[in-house]
């Protein structure tokens, strides 16, 4: 984790102009904090099977960071969710402006693309690095799944739609950064599959816990403002919050049960990022 913190500190956009704020604005985010989920994801496959590959594959960590906080700072902006805060500061459009909120956005999504080419890494893996962050976090991907949580703000989905819309907007990006971190290393076809479908289960409970936080948490506690889904097409709003949690409840049991086929190597090494989040609710 320090490592990875170490070279996003060293490693943010640089790109001095007489733009008096630009530069800054390309970092803010990225250092203002966040759990780094998804980077640390990846970097714990690698360290497992591969610590000699860890630090090569230090730009990848910061190339998926980086496409995951445009993804905010876009979501953030006024014709989105509307946000003033997020990972405990102001959001980029209220700190400077909507223009340059956008315009970082925009640079990050970029730059992403950016790191993957760059790392020191076999150039057939980089490719396929490449191919997949686009799949998952483009129009095919993320993107997706705002637009579909947009357009359909009051206008309520079915369970099954939301669960199209919460696999494209947040789960994909979580599937990816594990098959990423497997693709780095080498591991077989069938093997990165099977995390890319756990990641997918995990990256659902992931967004239905986000939406309960939106429900049960403060804002000083979540770094984001909450109570801000009433329009949205929730898992909360459809379901209720009790039958959310125990939804929640069933994914992760059955998410427990997979993740004991994994190998050793990989259970111990994804072990401590993910038993928060199957171990949160009790039923
Ligand atoms: C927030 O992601 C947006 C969702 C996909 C739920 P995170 O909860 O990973 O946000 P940070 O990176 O910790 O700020
Ligand atoms: C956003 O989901 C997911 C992204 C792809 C950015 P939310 O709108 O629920 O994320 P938060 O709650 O603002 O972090
Ligand atoms: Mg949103
Ligand atoms: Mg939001
Ligand atoms: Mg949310």
């Amino acid at each position: 984790m320090q490592q990875f913190e170490t070279y996003l500190n060293e490693n943010l956009p640089k790109v001095p102009s007489f733009h008096p704020v630009y530069e800054d604005a390309l970092g803010v985010m990225l250092t203002a904090g966040g759990k780094r989920f998804r980077p640390m994801l990846l970097l714990s496959i690698v360290k497992a099977y591969e610590p000699m590959l860890y630090t090569s594959s230090l730009p990848v960590a910061l190339a998926v960071e980086m496409l995951h906080t445009y993804s905010l700072i876009h979501d953030d902006l006024p014709s989105m969710d509307n946000a003033d805060l997020r990972r405990g500061h102001p959001t980029l459009h209220k700190r400077y402006d909507e223009v340059t909120a956008i315009l970082a956005g925009d640079a990050l999504n970029t730059d992403a693309f950016l790191q993957l080419a760059q790392a020191p890494l076999r150039e057939d893996i980089k490719i396929k690095l490449i191919e997949l962050l686009a799949l998952n976090g483009g129009g095919r991907g993320m993107v997706l799944g705002q637009a579909i949580d947009c357009y359909f703000e009051n206008k309520p989905l079915n369970i099954e739609q939301i669960k199209v819309l919460h696999t494209n907007k947040t789960a994909k990006l979580i599937a990816c950064s594990l098959q990423m971190g497997a693709v780095i290393i080498g591991l077989e076809k069938q093997v990165q599959d099977a995390l890319y479908s756990f990641g997918i289960d995990l990256g659902l409970l992931f967004q239905i816990q986000d939406d309960i936080i939106d429900e049960t948490q403060s804002e000083e506690e979540a770094g984001k403002p909450t109570g801000n889904d009433g329009d949205k097409n929730s898992f909360v709003n459809l379901l209720g919050l009790e039958k959310t949690v125990a939804e929640a409840d069933s994914l992760a049991k059955d998410l427990q049960r997979r993740f004991e086929d994994f190998d050793e190597k990989l259970q111990i090494a994804l072990q401590p990022l993910i038993t928060k989040y199957l171990t949160r609710h009790k039923g």
